[in-house]
């Protein structure tokens, strides 16, 4: 039986009306990532971190998957063997979509967390940083997301589904941050084909075998009646 991990990016999401990080006038040119996207930056500014997270969600409320997201659900469904995707997005496109198998490694905008006791619940639209947590009231409630300097979630379960793994897909991801970065190599290693789907080539595409190149809502939808259409 054939195992396909699937690392999928912002890039995925893009069509969706939601930002990429790297592309020019992407969100890491309007936003100082210091600022919104680290512990440290949440510690000094955490009413600037909220207004970041809380327009993304909202912006994330008003999209809706594209072809690409339905095509990998698509492919979950009706492929005889096992579909896992990873992402590194913080959207529930994915869900919508129909995806069951989705490992947010950064977090997800639909999750609050307390930063005092770490207790997890539903993310509101608006998050406010002195709303008490639910759990020991303490005003300390932030994003469920994974920031720069801290450790991606699930990264034990990853690493051994990269190391069982036949194919391994990056979808619309740069590779500038790992460990992602380096799951191409790490699913090679371990004996895996590796396929980059992306818009251009990304900064480790010669880690992969092959690459096709193109906007997600195309080049997605193709793969996905490949992999179903073989015998
Ligand atoms: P990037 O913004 O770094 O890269 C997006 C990639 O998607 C680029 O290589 C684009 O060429 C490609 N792309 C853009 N539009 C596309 C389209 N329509 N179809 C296909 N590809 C397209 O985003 P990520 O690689 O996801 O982390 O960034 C990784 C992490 O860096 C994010 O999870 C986030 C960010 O800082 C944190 O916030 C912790």
């Amino acid at each position: 039986m054939t195992k396909i991990v699937i690392l999928t990016g912002a890039g995925v999401s893009a069509e969706s009306g939601l930002g990429t990080f790297r592309d020019k006038g992407g969100l890491w040119s309007r936003y100082d990532l210091n600022e919104v996207a680290t512990p440290e930056g949440f510690a000094r500014n955490p009413a600037l971190v909220h207004e970041f997270y809380n327009a993304r969600r909202r912006n994330c409320l008003e999209s809706a998957p594209n072809a690409a997201h339905h095509a990998l659900a698509r492919l979950e469904k009706d492929y005889p063997g096992e579909v896992l995707i990873v992402t590194q997005n913080v959207d529930d496109l994915h869900e919508r979509a129909g995806s069951r198998a989705v490992w947010h490694m950064h977090g997800a905008l639909s999750g609050a967390l307390c930063a005092a006791c770490g207790h997890r619940w539903a993310a509101p639209v608006e998050m406010q940083a002195a709303a008490p947590c639910p759990a020991c009231a303490a005003p300390a409630t932030r994003p469920d997301i994974v920031w720069f300097g801290e450790m991606p979630y699930h990264m034990e379960a990853i690493w051994d589904a990269l190391r069982a793994a036949d194919l391994f897909v990056a979808i619309g991801t740069s590779g500038n941050v790992y460990p992602a970065a380096a799951f191409a190599q790490d699913a090679a290693r371990a004996g895996a084909e590796t396929l980059e789907l992306n818009l251009e080539p990304s900064d480790t595409v010669s880690d992969f075998d092959a690459a096709r190149h193109g906007p997600a809502s195309r080049i997605v939808p193709e793969w996905v009646a490949e992999m179903l259409a073989r015998p």
